[in-house]
């Protein structure tokens, strides 16, 4: 089993924030899978390359010229594209929505396989994403799966894209983040599901402190 914990669920539940707490605490390297995906919906837009052009998705995939630098006291993690930090940009709902859509494509989830994987090295490594437990890392030590209700997770991501400087409509977003759920949960190839030996934890009604806990509480090393 390698030193790797994956931390996968649905938009919006805490994850990135969850992983960057963890990844402190034990000193390891972080992968928001996610951000890959997003940044790859970022480049296709600018190069105005279409959601269904799998051949070109495809060559953009693969020669992403992307560079993650987390800070050294890992309370931010930037993400360097073509020289410039776009961690915030990405975080728009725009982004995440056409992820969401190009990432249905088997291809396109083929070609970013080894860009994640090549994350890992040692101490370790603290994943999150849709497919860490089941696809990317299926070796993982811990696996761990977060789920929050639909209302939760708005509110969560509403609080976090205002505090970005990212204005948007909460009911506009819970719509959104319910068609991403419907997308990633219901897609052929790696669908959001949690992996059989992930620990499911609901965290509803959990603070952020209370789920790290709860994951830390798991872990024995
Ligand atoms: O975690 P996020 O909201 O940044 O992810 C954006 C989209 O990218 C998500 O709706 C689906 C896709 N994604 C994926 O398919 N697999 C992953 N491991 C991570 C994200």
């Amino acid at each position: 089993m390698e030193n790797i914990i994956t931390i996968d669920g649905p938009s919006g539940v805490g994850k990135g924030t969850v992983s960057l707490k963890i990844a402190k605490y034990l000193g390891w390297h972080i992968l928001d899978s996610g951000a890959l995906y997003r940044i790859l919906a970022l480049v296709a837009k600018r190069n105005q390359v279409s959601i269904d052009d799998e051949t070109k998705l495809v060559a953009l995939a693969t020669e992403l010229d992307v560079k993650f630098i987390s800070l050294a006291d890992l309370s931010k993690l930037q993400i360097i594209y073509a020289g410039h930090d776009i961690a915030t940009e990405i975080r728009d709902e725009t982004y995440g929505k056409i992820a969401s859509q190009i990432a249905v494509n088997p291809e396109v989830r083929t070609a970013l396989l080894a860009r994640q994987r090549a994350f890992y090295t040692l101490p370790g490594l603290v994943a999150d994403g849709r497919d860490m437990g089941t696809v990317v890392f299926p070796k993982a030590k811990y696996k761990f799966f977060l789920t929050a209700s639909c209302e939760e997770r708005a509110l969560r991501r509403y609080k976090q894209l205002i505090n970005i400087g990212i204005y948007v409509k909460l009911s506009e977003l819970a719509v959104e983040i319910a068609n991403r759920d419907q997308r990633d949960t219901t897609r052929t190839t790696a669908p959001l599901i949690a992996a059989s030996d992930a620990f499911t934890i609901d965290t509803t009604k959990l603070s952020i402190e209370e789920v790290v806990e709860c994951i830390v509480s798991k872990m024995v090393f």
